[in-house]
């Protein structure tokens, strides 16, 4: 539950994106205000087109707002240069996407350590931090799989464990159980609830899936460019109820809308 005292990680006011195609202007998001406080782990669903993704990338710098305000931690986004955006993402955010983008030429541990290179780190300081990640989401024993080496769920959980490395306050994913069966899905489902739970990380989630929108505490839902409903519940005993259990009592509610 959000107490007065908490802090907003994400404000999001008056968030309007076009784009323009083939000599039209189409609009995307149409006036979008939210805030998400630290520690909170926020589903966002909706319908396809919705502009679902489109917000997740404008709140991770990866797109720019055409107009309105985004703050990451009081910084604002809109006015940043591209090179501080990226030092901003590099140092606070982490991304998982519905295809992995992992390198198919490294292993899983090069993969998860890449991102510290990248920041100039030394692979002696990443290479025990990422093999400590790498143990958490259960591959201790898949480390020096290359990703064709390794199943769709494994790729998975090592593009988690890559977007944890360094640390990140906020966990944004794109649908990161889009590609996997329903146990897999479970599985990965679980190891979000954990890093939400022992990280603190904050941590928004795009889906489709009524399983890992259901064990939210919160679901923003958003219906043409536009927060339709944003629910929040008390309740986080559903995330250990299993799939079938949650999608069965969500049923029973309708409350989460989950196109
Ligand atoms: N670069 C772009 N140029 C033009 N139109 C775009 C662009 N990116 C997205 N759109 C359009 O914006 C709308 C919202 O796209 P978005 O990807 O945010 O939807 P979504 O809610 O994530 O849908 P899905 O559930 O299918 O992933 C869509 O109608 C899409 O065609
Ligand atoms: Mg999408």
């Amino acid at each position: 539950m959000i107490s007065d005292s908490a802090t907003p990680l994400i404000v999001a006011s008056g968030v309007k994106k076009a784009f323009q195609h083939m000599g039209r202007t189409l609009e995307v998001l149409r006036g979008i205000d939210l805030t998400i406080y630290v520690g909170e782990m926020v589903g966002i669903v909706g319908q396809s087109g919705a502009g679902k993704s489109t917000l997740l990338h404008c709140m991770g710098t990866l797109d720019l707002v055409s107009s309105g305000s985004i703050t990451i931690a009081s910084e604002e986004l809109t006015t940043m240069s591209g090179a501080r955006l990226a030092d901003l993402r590099n140092r606070t955010i982490g991304f998982v996407f519905q295809f992995h983008h992992l390198l198919p030429e490294f292993n899983a541990l090069e993969n998860v350590l890449m991102p510290g290179l990248i920041q100039g780190r030394s692979r002696k300081e990443m290479a025990p931090r990422a093999s400590a990640l790498l143990e958490e989401v259960g591959l201790a024993d898949r480390m020096l799989h290359r990703p064709g080496e390794l199943s769709g769920g494994e790729q998975q959980r090592v593009a988690l464990a890559r977007a944890l490395v360094l640390d990140p306050k906020l966990l944004l994913a794109d649908e990161p159980t889009g590609n996997l069966d329903s146990r897999t899905s479970e599985a990965m489902h679980q190891l979000f609830y954990k890093i939400n739970e022992t990280r603190k990380t904050t941590i928004v989630i795009v889906t489709h899936n009524a399983a890992l929108a259901g064990g939210m505490e919160r679901v923003i839902t958003l219906r043409d460019g536009k927060v339709e409903r944003d629910e929040r519940r008390n309740d986080a005993s559903y995330r250990h109820a299993g799939p079938d259990a949650v999608v069965a009592e969500r049923a029973g509610t309708g409350k989460v809308d989950v196109a």
